[in-house]
């Protein structure tokens, strides 16, 4: 059917890989473009030789210029951004000046402040309108599936949905004492802003990590879950109709915790650059550089996770509760693709993002939260490529 150029080579770009190739018949074609092209090389030779030809380049994806001129060669059908989410803009406006569809797996962050929101992308919905071009957001896990649970909630179950819980949990052990599942940057800046949760109209901050409960998650049993703020609610509490309450919850181990509080305590989670022997440097940068790379938990990562959302509302005058899930193992996914279960659920949904635009099912122009779609065709290929979900009507409930 078409080509895609995928951009980043990561943990998450090596899962979005493999699933295209296993999707040849959309994906007859991919480009793999990274800033260091030995990375994209080193993914081209696991699986080139397949019915999905592979090229790699090399590119800056914080260079509109050079975005253009790859995308002028490579001519895709679309761009899936697996690079950071510092990149989203230049990669838009480089799909904007090219008319080529977009998607993405995270919400534009700039990179000196530690704030995520989806301001900035949705300032770009006429341009894409005008340009006749689809950009969708988010199709990751959370975001991403947790977003089309929520649509195949509203649209099967519900008249209206009053409250979503959505429950991240990770029961993986990789043997480190302190180490990351995906991007140590992103992923330590997530966990150490303020809280918060939607209630009645409003976004309600809390303090990071101070909101504490304590869950029985299938197949993986009691955690502890702390709540975070996630930028799916953002979308959700517009796009869901009757909504009341949004909290996001996520597990996090005593020694993950123990160690976060003291990395923080003694600075090196800062994203405010310091001098050090006359060089400038970001702590947290360099605490990226020390940490295992997100890339290589994958042999040593045993367990599962569980991520889904509970939903409470009214169906036909009676109230209904509903909770989806998907249960992925580490173990299984490394097997399968060579990385663990974090990249593994991010890539998944970012390919089936990809091919639900790059299909026609869900084209159309201008810039959308994947919500906004609808969710059948998503729900139908996650049981296909790995994401298989499971459904109950009398869940466990978060006081
Ligand atoms: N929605 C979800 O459920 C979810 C979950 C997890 C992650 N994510 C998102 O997925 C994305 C990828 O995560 P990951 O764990 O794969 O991260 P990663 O392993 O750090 O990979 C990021 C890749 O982007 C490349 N990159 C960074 N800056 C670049 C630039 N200026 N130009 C070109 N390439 C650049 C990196 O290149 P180098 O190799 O040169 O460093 C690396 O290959 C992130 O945006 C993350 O937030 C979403």
């Amino acid at each position: 059917m078409g080509k895609a150029l995928i951009i980043g080579a990561g943990g998450v770009a090596g899962v979005v890989v493999h699933k295209c190739c296993q999707n040849s018949e959309v994906f007859e074609e991919i480009c793999i473009a990274s800033r260091t092209v030995s990375k994209c090389d080193a993914l081209k030779a696991k699986l080139d030789g397949g019915k999905t030809k592979i090229t790699t380049a090399q590119v800056d994806a914080n260079n509109v210029s050079e975005l253009i001129a790859l995308i002028e060669k490579v001519k895709p059908d679309i761009v899936i951004n697996v690079a950071l989410p510092y990149q989203d803009l230049t990669i838009m406006d480089a799909c904007l000046a090219t008319k080529v569809d977009y998607v993405d797996t995270a919400n534009y962050e700039p990179e000196d402040t530690a704030k995520f929101e989806y301001k900035w992308q949705w300032a770009y919905r006429d341009r894409f309108k005008e340009a006749g071009i689809t950009a969708l957001l988010g199709s990751g896990f959370d975001p991403g599936v947790t977003s089309v649970f929520s649509a195949y909630a509203q649209k099967h179950y519900f008249d209206e949905i009053h409250s979503i819980d959505i429950l991240d949990a990770n029961a993986g052990d990789h043997g480190y004492a302190f180490a990351t599942n995906f991007n140590p940057e992103i992923n330590i800046r997530e966990v150490t802003a303020n809280g918060s949760y939607f209630e009645n109209g409003k976004f309600i901050e809390t303090e990071p990590m101070s909101i504490k409960s304590v869950y029985d998650f299938p197949q993986i049993g009691e955690k502890d879950i702390y709540l975070l703020h996630h930028e799916e609610m953002e979308s959700l509490a517009l796009n869901i109709k009757g909504i009341k309450k949004i909290r996001f919850w996520m597990t996090f181990g005593q020694s993950y915790l123990t160690h976060l509080k003291v990395l923080e305590n003694v600075g090196m989670t800062s994203i405010e650059p310091i001098e050090f022997e006359g060089k400038q440097i970001v702590p947290l940068q360099f605490l990226k550089a020390v940490l295992p790379d997100p890339a290589s938990l994958g042999p040593r990562t045993k367990g599962k996770t569980n991520i889904g959302c509970i939903f409470q509302g009214v169906k036909d005058g009676k109230p209904r509760t509903y909770y989806v899930y998907n249960v992925c193992d580490h173990q299984e996914c490394y097997k399968e693709v060579g990385s663990q279960a974090i990249s593994y659920t991010t890539g998944v949904p970012a390919m089936i993002g990809a091919s639900m635009v790059m299909t026609g099912k869900w084209k159309r122009p201008g810039v959308f939260n994947i919500e906004e779609f609808d969710p059948d065709p998503f729900m139908d290929a996650l049981n296909k490529f790995g994401l298989p979900w499971h459904e109950s009507f009398a869940p466990a409930l978060i006081d």
